[in-house]
């Protein structure tokens, strides 16, 4: 059972910010990543369709044999975590949790903005897991819709991320919060452009980073941790794997591989064949 890999799957390329803090924190587990790429983005998305995508990606996993399961989106883990806990029979551990608690820990004046997709901002997941902490504290929260096209394009040092930056995070300056949560796999790639426009004195939270804290944690006390042996990476997407290899290489800095495809994450096709 230990040796059994960590699932994670994700929208598309994002959640390998997720995996670069696992692996960091956890260089001896093997891991299984899915991008479903053909689908991305799911930040617009119904949260019929989320959850049915969800379902999908964690029932693929599954039959790969894994021994827990991280829903590296942030949007996913908002609108499907309850029902994956509830019919996996394995660990499943969301994004918003780690980074709520976290957040909750940072703020001194109890002021905590919230930046992330719209889907993940609709559903009120963070102020949600927040205000199960705390009832007081203040949640300021704005989609942030356009941050994750501009990091796949590779903007992130352009002008342009510096524009719509100011655009999104402005009214944060006014607000006063001093802890920000960067709710999307790819606005950790952005940190130094959101840290220059909210100001050095804003705690900024990345959701990877306590996620894998929580991974660690979990696995640990469940005596599942792999103890030997450097761990293995393996990707699958569900669209060209070229375009994950290079985009994933630049959130990565280094080379992402092997990369399978997937023709089609219907589980009724995984689960026949
Ligand atoms: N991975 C998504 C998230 O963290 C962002 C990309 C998307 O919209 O699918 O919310």
């Amino acid at each position: 059972m230990k040796d059994l890999s960590i699932g994670m799957f994700d929208s598309g390329v994002g959640g390998l910010t997720v995996l670069k803090e696992v692996k960091n924190l956890l260089p001896k587990e093997n891991i299984l990543y899915l991008g479903d790429t053909a689908r991305v983005p799911y930040g617009n998305r119904s949260p019929q369709t989320i959850i049915r995508y969800a379902i999908e990606s964690a029932l693929f996993l599954l039959t790969k044999g894994i021994k827990l399961l991280i829903i590296a989106c942030n949007t996913s883990s908002a609108i499907a975590l309850k029902i994956l806990s509830k019919k996996l029979p394995i660990p499943v551990l969301g994004v918003i949790e780690p980074a709520a608690k976290s957040a909750v820990v940072a703020t001194k004046n109890k002021k905590i903005g919230i930046i992330g997709t719209k889907a993940t901002i609709k559903s009120m997941a963070y102020e949600n897991a927040i205000r199960e902490i705390d009832p007081h504290m203040e949640v300021l929260s704005k989609p942030c819709p356009l941050f994750v096209p501009i990091v796949e394009e590779g903007l992130d040092k352009d002008e342009v991320a510096f524009i719509m930056a100011e655009k999104y995070l402005n009214e944060f300056k006014a607000s006063g919060i001093d802890t920000l949560i960067m709710g999307c796999t790819h606005y950790p790639v952005l940190e130094d452009v959101i840290k220059n426009v909210v100001g050095d004195h804003v705690n900024i939270i990345n959701t990877g980073k306590e996620t894998a804290r929580d991974v660690e944690a979990c696995l640990r006390e469940r005596k599942l941790l792999k103890t030997k042996g450097m761990g293995t990476c393996k990707y699958y997407v569900t669209d060209d794997p070229d375009t994950f290899k290079e985009i994933g290489g630049r959130f990565l800095g280094y080379t992402v591989s092997p990369v399978k495809y997937i023709k089609s994450l219907d589980y009724k096709d995984f689960i026949l064949h």
